[in-house]
């Protein structure tokens, strides 16, 4: 999988991707992060970047020349590796409050491309004449504003680098987490069996395979239901985890 970021901060998207296990998949070439400086790419003379808005407001906006050709030339070198033109059009992500939020679904979805393209914005945002032409999904983190897309873009490169096979340790699937059939993830205990008084439920010391798995269960289900209802919505109950979740919520 290729990440390509574009930002006006590339230190920290490669300051993120250096360490634990991005930094190892990066090392065993299952992943390549690639930041690239939109500022590098701008034709002013003073290598600006960004203007203020036609119709006045706050802020400044990132104009539309340098965020171009920093595209343009990250699609001309996933052409070269390719060695081909691209046919099918590399999803270009535009990072912004506005967008779908992003979810595992997505995580995906997206996991099952070989390239993809993040724009990162700042100041009060782009200048929208590029953004039609170059962006296919705009992704947002969540309902509330950071001061630019690079978190986020981090953020979904880790979600989705997780699910390529190879980039964790243990080869169990990746989706057998959290979110696994919508529903949160069981509480987990390690060493010493009674810590600060607390005991490990003793189901978990049984040895009993399917007895820990049915506990496993329920107790997703429990964690939902307090946590997550909405999240029941799209889960997949027999009629008695229904009815348990019913009385927790
Ligand atoms: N840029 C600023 N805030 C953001 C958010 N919540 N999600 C994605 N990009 C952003």
């Amino acid at each position: 999988m290729f990440f390509h970021v574009l930002t006006l901060f590339p230190d920290m998207i490669r300051d993120g991707f250096t360490t634990s296990i991005l930094g190892r998949a990066a090392e065993k070439r299952i992943l390549s992060l690639e930041a690239v400086n939109i500022r590098d790419y701008t034709k002013s003379r003073h290598k600006k970047v960004d203007d203020y808005p036609y119709g006045g407001g706050a802020g400044m906006l990132m104009q539309a020349q340098p965020v171009y050709d920093a595209c343009q030339a990250v699609i001309e070198g996933i052409q070269t590796r390719k060695k081909t033109a691209v046919e099918e059009k590399v999803r270009v992500i535009y990072l912004t409050p506005t967008g779908q939020v992003f979810s595992q679904q997505l995580a995906r979805e997206l996991a099952r491309e070989e390239d993809l393209i993040f724009l990162c914005g700042h100041y009060e945002g782009i200048d929208e004449r590029v953004l039609e032409e170059i962006v296919t999904d705009y992704v947002s983190a969540g309902d509330y504003v950071l001061t630019g897309g690079e978190l986020p873009a981090m953020m979904i490169v880790d979600a989705v680098s997780r699910l390529i096979p190879g980039v964790l340790h243990n080869d169990v699937s990746a989706e057998f987490e959290s979110f696994q059939d919508n529903l949160l993830e069981y509480p987990q205990y390690s060493r010493p069996e009674i810590w600060h008084d607390r005991q490990v439920p003793p189901i978990l010391l049984s040895g009993h395979h399917a007895n820990v798995e049915k506990w496993r269960r329920e107790q997703s289900v429990i964690r939902t239901a307090k946590w997550r209802p909405d999240l029941l919505e799209d889960a997949e109950l027999t009629m008695k985890e229904r009815e348990l979740a019913e009385e927790i919520i």
